[in-house]
């Protein structure tokens, strides 16, 4: 056997650096695996923030695995990290800011994983492929939800063939008011739930039902009053809808009801579900009624989730002793790191090129095979947009001939081109 280090760099330590990404650094069982014929130890090395200060707390708090990074911020504090010696970058900064600094990590011939939503338009998104093609590196997402055992299991269902063909659809992903009041207060402004959450079920929908169809219109409409003033570009929630086109003229539908605003008691935090129809079948699922409700003098709902999903993430007492903390949204990290491991130690040299390649054919988090989300979120953020400059009521066209994402408002004959077709990028100008 062989050892091998990956020295592993955190942009941004808030919410979901704490409850996915800390746990994972942190535990031994988690972050050192075997891959091929080398042990590979994977070590939190250096972290970029804004501040630096919750940094600092956290390098006080962290058990020794975790505790020895190297802390940057302020504006240059991404490009200090970007020189120093680390092999794979996380970006877990604000949704808008993800674009600049997986760039720059991708330049800096580093693998990448970047927090849900990855980017918000596909031109973005392109830069980042022709930046990790040319690097010979990773670029990858964060869906969690495709590693719920539910979800899984919807999955399997179709490869079996138990469900047949879906045809239309809802999903609900709804967030205490506390998330847009107090945790994003610094980055809600013109922000809005849609494209920040309900960007995992538009992953859910297109990677679970796909590849067989294509993604053709993209409509949206959000509310406003709460998180911001009536007029202005904050949304309070959103509800959008995603029309997906198969080769023989069927179509499937899906809304998706999104919103940051709900009160902070609400049962279980978090609500959401999902329902889905199939030539034969339905599926509703609940991804906080699982069976558990809990009740506690005092601590219920706010300090404990009266209906808990132990399934993303939960601290345990294992039956051996042991105190863990684990779940699907610490193991998609994991799996990343595993992919850089096969990639860099996983084989020869020489077969670095073949085992690249098979990594990045892997769509449930390859940034290649994120074109329809990001098409969806890109529609979106315009769509709402449009509607906070007084043009509400827009649909965006994919794939149209006119371009490969066409904005169409209700009372105006000129679409507006949001992203050209590939051919008309290719032709000379
Ligand atoms: N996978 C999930 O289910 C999930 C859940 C929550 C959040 N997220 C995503 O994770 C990302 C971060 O969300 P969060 O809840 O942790 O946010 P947060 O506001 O709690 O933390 C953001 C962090 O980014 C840092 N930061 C801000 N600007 C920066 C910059 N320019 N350079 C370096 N660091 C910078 C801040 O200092 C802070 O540490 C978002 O993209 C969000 O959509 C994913």
């Amino acid at each position: 056997m062989h050892s091998h280090r990956i020295d592993a760099a955190m942009l941004g330590t808030g919410m979901i650096f704490d409850e996915t990404y800390r746990p994972f650094f942190e535990q031994p069982d988690a972050s050192r695996f075997v891959a091929g014929d080398s042990v590979v130890d994977v070590r939190l090395s250096a972290v970029a923030t804004r501040s630096g200060s919750r940094a600092a707390a956290y390098a006080r708090a962290a058990p020794p695995r975790a505790s020895g990074f190297r802390s940057y911020c302020g504006p240059g504090g991404v490009a200090e990290l970007l020189a120093s010696p680390v092999d794979a970058v996380c970006v877990a900064t604000p949704d808008d800011r993800h674009f600049p600094a997986a760039l720059a990590a991708l330049r800096a011939g580093k693998h990448v994983l970047i927090e849900k939503p990855a980017v918000l338009s596909l031109a973005e998104r392109d830069t980042l492929l022709d930046a990790a093609r040319r690097a010979g590196v990773l670029v990858k997402v964060v869906y969690h939800k495709l590693a719920d055992p539910d979800h899984k299991k919807l999955r399997t269902h179709l490869a079996d063939g138990t469900l047949r063909h879906v045809n239309s659809g809802y999903c609900s992903l709804l967030e205490p008011r506390s998330v847009s009041r107090d945790q994003f207060s610094e980055w809600v402004v013109g922000r809005n739930p849609a494209t920040y959450v309900g960007v995992h079920y538009l992953k859910l929908i297109d990677f679970t039902f796909g590849p067989d169809w294509r993604l053709a219109r993209v409509t949206a409409t959000g509310q406003r009053g709460i998180v911001g003033p009536p007029d202005g570009p904050t949304f309070d929630s959103v509800l959008a809808q995603v029309v997906y086109a198969y080769p023989d003229g069927r179509e499937a539908a899906f809304d998706l009801h999104t919103g940051w605003v709900t009160p902070d008691n609400s049962p279980g935090y978090v609500d959401q579900e999902v329902q889905f129809r199939f030539d034969n079948a339905t599926w509703n699922a609940h991804q906080r009624k699982r069976g558990v409700e809990v009740t506690v003098e005092g601590r219920t709902p706010l300090a404990m989730k009266e209906t808990p999903n132990h399934h993303y993430n939960g601290t345990f007492l294992e039956p051996w002793g042991q105190r863990s903390q684990r779940g699907y949204g610490i193991e998609v990290i994991r799996r990343f790191f595993e992919e850089v491991a096969h990639v860099e130690f996983g084989g020869p040299d020489a077969a670095r090129p073949e085992r690249l390649a098979a990594t990045r054919a892997l769509d449930y988090n390859d940034l290649a095979a994120d074109r329809n989300v990001v098409a969806a979120v890109q529609a979106v953020e315009a769509i709402l947009r449009e509607q906070a400059e007084g043009r509400p009521g827009g649909v965006v066209f994919v794939d149209h001939p006119l371009g490969e994402l066409v904005l169409f408002r209700p009372g105006d004959a000129t679409p507006t081109i949001l992203h050209p077709s590939a051919s008309a990028i290719a032709a000379p100008s």
